[in-house]
């Protein structure tokens, strides 16, 4: 069967983009007989980006709450902690010993934060950890330990998988042919969700819609969304607008088709996220009150944690334990 596997870095509330980009299309492919998935709080990322402990759990709960709340079936999916897979570190440090440092000198992240120390006159490396630099790593690793055949992401992890095929295509060179090349799955329509100011919406932004906004605080948040000045009666452009992005990302084709004649016909930017709000508020509804019934039930989220972990396990350590005999580490028992 074709393995899906995709995570999310536990530093934040689960948001719109995450929603649109990650968690709802991996509970939908994850329907399919023809495959087995395997979706994951990336916990252990998370201590690269965020030094509060507090945070990262709190954080944890939630983006677990939330694929049970949309109805992940944990009974064929296997959702789990990263931490609680302790297979996936040690994998880590085997990939490192096959990366090259210059493949991680490209990655974007380091390189973006690089250049804000020289347009800040600082030392190139201050204030990056190790951590910063070798996350692709810990990231094919994420992938590799379950082979994962499709991965399906946001636009903006792209180049981490292609990082995760070349370590990949660089063990099997090395070892033999232990691990499958993954592929990134982006859903073009949705590929890039933007935040209330027009950039990519993004924890590290501030221009986040929180998924769980209660209703009145969502309509509030969707009512800031920036638009351009246009009055109504005049024409507007769908395509440059993030409220339609937001809108499209989660109409049918019909609704779309709908709203972008209603742009061609001078529609107030008011009436637009109105009917975004109405749109998005009948999608969470329902599972809004799921989500609340979990967060209020923290044991039962570590209990769907704990099984997840078992089944995850039931992988990770016969293939780790293939890995360490391929390495010479030791005799396969
Ligand atoms: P993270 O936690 O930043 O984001 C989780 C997922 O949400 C997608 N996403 C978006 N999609 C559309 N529009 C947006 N505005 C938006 N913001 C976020 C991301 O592309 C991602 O798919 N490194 C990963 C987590 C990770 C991972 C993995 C993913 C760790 N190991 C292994 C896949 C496989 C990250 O930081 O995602």
């Amino acid at each position: 069967r074709q393995r899906v596997l995709t995570g999310i870095t536990t530093t934040g509330t689960p948001h719109l983009g995450n929603y649109v980009g990650a968690i709802e299309p991996a509970i939908a492919a994850s329907r399919d007989e023809a495959t087995e998935s395997f979706y994951f709080l990336a916990d252990y990322h998370a201590l690269v980006k965020c030094e509060d402990p507090e945070r990262v759990q709190r954080s944890t709960l939630e983006i677990a709450a939330t694929w049970l709340a949309l109805g992940l079936d944990t009974g064929r999916a296997v959702f789990y902690r990263q931490s609680d897979v302790p297979e996936i570190p040690e994998l880590t440090w085997l990939l490192s010993c096959v990366t090259a440092k210059g493949l991680m000198n490209r990655a974007h992240a380091y390189k973006a934060a690089v250049d804000d120390n020289r347009d800040a006159g600082e030392e190139p490396d201050q204030g990056i950890t190790m951590g910063l630099f070798s996350y692709p790593v810990l990231m094919a690793a994420d992938i590799l330990m379950f082979n994962a055949h499709r991965v399906p992401v946001g636009k903006d992890q792209i180049q981490h998988l292609e990082m995760a095929r070349d370590i990949a295509q660089r063990f099997n060179h090395r070892y033999g042919e232990h691990f499958v090349a993954p592929e990134a799955i982006i859903d073009e329509h949705v590929a890039t969700l933007p935040g209330t100011d027009g950039r990519k919406m993004s924890k590290s932004y501030d221009n986040i819609i929180p998924l769980w906004l209660p209703e009145k605080k969502l309509r509030k948040a969707i009512m800031k969304i920036k638009t351009n000045s246009l009055e109504p009666g005049e024409p507007k452009d769908p395509d440059t607008a993030s409220v339609y992005a937001i809108y499209a990302a989660f109409a049918g084709p019909e609704q779309r088709q709908a709203m972008r004649a209603a742009f061609a016909d001078g529609i107030a930017w008011g009436e637009v996220k109105q009917q975004l709000f109405e749109l998005v508020n009948a999608q969470l509804a329902a599972p809004r009150e799921r989500y609340e019934a979990l967060m209020a039930d923290p044991a039962r989220v570590e209990d769907e944690l704990r099984r997840g972990a078992k089944k995850a396990r039931a992988i990770s350590r016969p293939l780790m334990d293939r890995l360490r005999a391929a390495v010479g580490i030791r005799a396969l028992g």
